[in-house]
C-alpha cells in the first residue's frame, strides 16, 4: 500500500502569517472608517510585527519562504507568462505580488506610526517629525491604504484563477504547510526562531514607541 507523500512547502511561521492577515486587515478596515483608534493601533502594532518578522524570514526562514529562491529576474517572469506550469512555491508572478503585498502592507503599518486623524488621535512616532511630514503621513496612510485594496483584491482574483481554473490546490497547500503533488525542498527551520525573531521586531517597536516625544499640549 502507498501513502500520500507529503512534501513541506509553507513552514508553520508562513501559515500563521498569512491566515492573521485576513482577519488582521479586516479588523484595521473596520476600527480605521469607524474611528476606533485605540484599537487601531494595537492591532496595528501586531501586524507590523509580523509583517517585519516575515521579511526577516525571507532571509533565514525554510526554503520556500527565503526571497533568494522565489525572486527571479525578467526573462523567468516572461518564459513563465509564456509557458506557465505548476511551481511548489511562488511561482514568478505570485513572487511579485508577495513583495507589493509585503511592501504595502509595511508601508501601511510605518506611516500610521505618523500619522493623526481629524479628532484627538496621533501615531505614537508623529512628533518625531515636523507638521509637513505628518501630513504627508497621513495622506500617504490614505493613498497607501487604496493601493493595498487593489492589491489584495487582485491576489485573491489570482488565487481563484489558480484554484478554480488551473486546478492548482494552492489554498490547501497554504492551510496545510504541504503538497501531495508537488516536489518538497528541505525540512522547515524551526519555529522556534520565528518567535526569536517575532519577539525582537516587538522589542525594537516598543522601544521606539517608548522613546517617542509626547504629542505637544494645546492648553
Ligand atoms: C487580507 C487578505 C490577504 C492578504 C493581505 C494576503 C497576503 C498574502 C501574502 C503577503 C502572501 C505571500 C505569503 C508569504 O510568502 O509570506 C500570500 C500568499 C497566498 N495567499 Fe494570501 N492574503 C490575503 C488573503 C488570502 C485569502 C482569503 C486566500 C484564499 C482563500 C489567500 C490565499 C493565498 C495563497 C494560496 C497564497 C500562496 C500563493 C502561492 O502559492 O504563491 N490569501 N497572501
Ligand atoms: C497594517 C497596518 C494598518 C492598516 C491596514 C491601517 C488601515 C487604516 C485604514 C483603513 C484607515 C481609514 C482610512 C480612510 O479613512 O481612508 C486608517 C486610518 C488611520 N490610521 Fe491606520 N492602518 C494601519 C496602521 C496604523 C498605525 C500603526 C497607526 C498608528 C498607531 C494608524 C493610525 C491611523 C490614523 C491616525 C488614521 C486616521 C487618518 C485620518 O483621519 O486621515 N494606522 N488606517
Amino acid at each position: 500500500m502507498t501513502s500520500a507523500t507529503h512534501n513541506p512547502v509553507w513552514d508553520l511561521p508562513i501559515r500563521i502569517f498569512h491566515w492573521c492577515l485576513l482577519p488582521g486587515i479586516g479588523f484595521m478596515w473596520w476600527t480605521g472608517e469607524t474611528g476606533r483608534m485605540e484599537w487601531h493601533s494595537y492591532c496595528a502594532y501586531g501586524l507590523i510585527c509580523l509583517v517585519v518578522s516575515r521579511i526577516v524570514w525571507g532571509f533565514i526562514g525554510s526554503y520556500h519562504a527565503r526571497f533568494f529562491h522565489f525572486l527571479v529576474g525578467p526573462k523567468r517572469i516572461i518564459q513563465y507568462i509564456r509557458e506557465p506550469g505548476e511551481v511548489t512555491g511562488h511561482n514568478p508572478l505570485g513572487a511579485l505580488s508577495t513583495i507589493a503585498l509585503l511592501g504595502l502592507l509595511l508601508a501601511q503599518g510605518l506611516s500610521g506610526l505618523f500619522s493623526v486623524d481629524d479628532a484627538s488621535f496621533e501615531g505614537p512616532l508623529a512628533y518625531i517629525a515636523d507638521g509637513d511630514f505628518i501630513d504627508t503621513a497621513t495622506e500617504w496612510h490614505e493613498v497607501n491604504w487604496s493601493l493595498l485594496q487593489a492589491f489584495i483584491a487582485l491576489h485573491l482574483l489570482a488565487i481563484a484563477f489558480y484554484q478554480f481554473k488551473r486546478r492548482q490546490r494552492l489554498i490547501q497547500v497554504m492551510w496545510f504547510g504541504s503538497s501531495e503533488t508537488r516536489q518538497g525542498a528541505e525540512p522547515a527551520k524551526s519555529s522556534l526562531l520565528a518567535l526569536v525573531v517575532l519577539a525582537a521586531a516587538a522589542g525594537c517597536l516598543w522601544l521606539a514607541i517608548a522613546m517617542a516625544p509626547e504629542p505637544p499640549r494645546w492648553y
